[in-house]
């Protein structure tokens, strides 16, 4: 069995069922309480050039653009969700963001991003933790980071996988599977998981612990300033909870 690579992830965000949710909670969700708190707190320039990665068909974009953000350039490597973004932001009659197409691990074939520097930079959701292979996750840091001014602030989200014990349980079942090398064969690396939700879309999901988090920014140019759950954040409606499970918030700076 094919181990799953970025070309699979992508497939996964293409595939109609997952599109449609994404394009309803870009419609009906748009940004929850937590990011909202976090994205005042520390992003607090509306005129700001600020870059979204994996920004999906535009929920947070939409958002931000709500809160007043005026500057703003966000990319996907999904194109079936960046046209869901258009539409979206067209039938509201917004038409000052820039949706591009781009991977986040390489950037620089992105001709307009290329050559633009910005003063924060977002990845939500959990959208870097899509990115099977460490390294993969590692270079997406990088890219983002050399496009971003020193001191800019990046927002990302985590799962943890020793946020609980019933957690920490099963991912020590899982450790004893991959001792014996009977975990699915699909997974690149331990903390991967590739699972089917209710209505058929596919999600990979790499869920780290913190500690391999605040390795990965300080090999990358980034300085962490602020991480919390987001249950600690605030309180999210039933809604936003079924979209979208507990995760880490993480704020870290860009180094000089
Ligand atoms: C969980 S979705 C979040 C979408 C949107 N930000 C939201 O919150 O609704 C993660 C997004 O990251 C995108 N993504 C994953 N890997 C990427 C990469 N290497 N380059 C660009 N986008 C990527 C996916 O296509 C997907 O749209």
């Amino acid at each position: 069995m094919k181990k799953i690579t970025p070309e699979t992830v992508r497939a996964d965000f293409n595939d109609p069922v997952t599109v449609v949710a994404y394009a309803r909670a870009a419609h009906f969700l748009g940004l929850w309480k937590s990011e909202t708190a976090l994205i005042e707190r520390f992003f607090p320039e509306k005129s700001a050039p600020l870059l979204e990665a994996g920004c999906g068909a535009g929920r947070a974009t939409l958002g931000l653009w709500d809160l007043g953000y005026r500057n703003l350039t966000a990319f996907d490597f999904a194109e079936e969700l960046v046209d869901q973004a258009l539409h979206l932001a067209a039938e509201r009659g917004v038409d000052g963001i820039r949706f591009l197409h781009a991977d986040a691990t390489a950037l620089g074939k992105c001709h307009v991003l290329r050559d633009t520097r910005f003063e924060g930079a977002l990845f939500l959701f959990n959208g870097l933790m899509q990115i099977p292979g460490r390294e993969h996750r590692r270079r997406a840091l990088r890219e983002i980071g050399s496009r971003c001014v020193p001191g800019a602030p990046l927002l990302i989200t985590t799962h943890d996988r020793d946020d609980s014990r019933a957690e920490r349980a099963l991912w020590r079942l899982e450790a004893g599977r991959w001792e014996r090398g009977e975990q699915d064969p699909r997974l690149v690396e331990f903390g991967d998981r590739y699972f089917s939700d209710d209505n058929g879309g596919r999600t990979f999901m790499h869920l780290p612990t913190r500690v391999e988090i605040l390795e990965d920014l300080a090999a990358t140019g980034w300085s962490p300033v602020f991480d919390s759950m987001r249950r600690d954040l605030a309180r999210e409606s039933k809604a936003v909870k079924d979209f979208s499970d507990e995760c880490r918030f993480w704020v870290a700076v860009r180094s000089e």
